[in-house]
């Protein structure tokens, strides 16, 4: 059994003629420590896809099977407790607590799960360790995603859900983000799977999942992925 199998996953917003399907019959599967880029132009479906993937959201019908349990029977309580305890998101525009310092963001999130990993190595690890008590605006957009990646990585998770995180990031800014992210799933053995527009992008993963119109239109394997380094987009 993959780590993630979706199995016929449904989505639907709205109700009768409103009704929107934002997932339909949505099928595939990722191994553990994958990095995964899932393509698809606006409104195809990814965000709906990567917050089901990360229990914020809940589908209509279909399996979401996670290390063997399908979160798409939880409970809200378990759905809580999965998000916190297993899931790291990083968003387009970091969300950081605007009046915390980079040490104690990180903090916010070492604090609600055992056996965190130490804010400080993490930032650390991401560049950071001269920046721990700056304020996000007193970061550039860079650093802050860092300081956001360091925050979803300090709980161990064991996947880490991004949705385009170089989407406000110049070129040079984006690829050490991307750089981060592959070394995670290189490194750590975490689950990355990155939603973007940038075809590009494809080019660094290990899977590449192509949405349209609500559904997985095609899944790819890339036998070798290209290191960021060597990357140009
Ligand atoms: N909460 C919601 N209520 C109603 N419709 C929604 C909601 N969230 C998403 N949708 C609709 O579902 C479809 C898929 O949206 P989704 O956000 O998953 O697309 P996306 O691929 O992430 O697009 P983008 O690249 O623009 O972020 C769209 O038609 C969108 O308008
Ligand atoms: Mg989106």
């Amino acid at each position: 059994m993959a780590y993630i199998e979706v199995k016929h996953s449904t989505k639907r917003y709205g109700t009768g003629s409103n009704q929107i399907l934002a997932n339909h019959d949505v099928t595939f599967d990722i191994e553990k420590g994958e990095l995964v880029v899932i393509l698809g132009s606006s409104g195809a479906g990814k965000s709906t896809l990567l917050n089901i993937l990360g229990g914020m959201d809940t589908n209509d019908e279909g399996q979401v099977m996670i290390d063997g349990m399908d979160i798409a029977q939880f409970s809200s309580h378990q759905r809580t407790n999965y998000r916190r305890d297993d899931v790291g998101f990083v968003f387009q525009f970091y969300n950081l607590v605007a009046n915390l310092t980079a040490k104690e963001n990180v903090e916010l999130a070492s604090e609600i799960v055992k056996d965190a990993m130490e804010p400080v190595q993490i930032l650390q690890e991401v560049g950071l360790g001269d920046r721990l008590n700056n304020f996000p605006a007193q970061l550039s957009g860079g650093e802050q995603q860092r300081v956001a990646i360091a925050r979803a990585v300090a709980k161990k998770p064991k996947i880490l859900l991004c949705d385009e995180p170089t989407g406000a990031l110049d070129y040079q800014t984006g690829k050490q983000v991307l750089q981060i992210l592959q070394d995670m799933a290189r490194k750590q053995g975490t689950t990355v799977i990155i939603v973007t527009h940038n075809t590009a992008l494809a080019l660094i993963a290990d899977r590449i999942i192509h949405m349209r119109d609500a559904t997985v239109q095609s899944v790819q394997l890339n036998p070798v992925p290209q290191d960021i380094a060597t990357l140009e987009y």
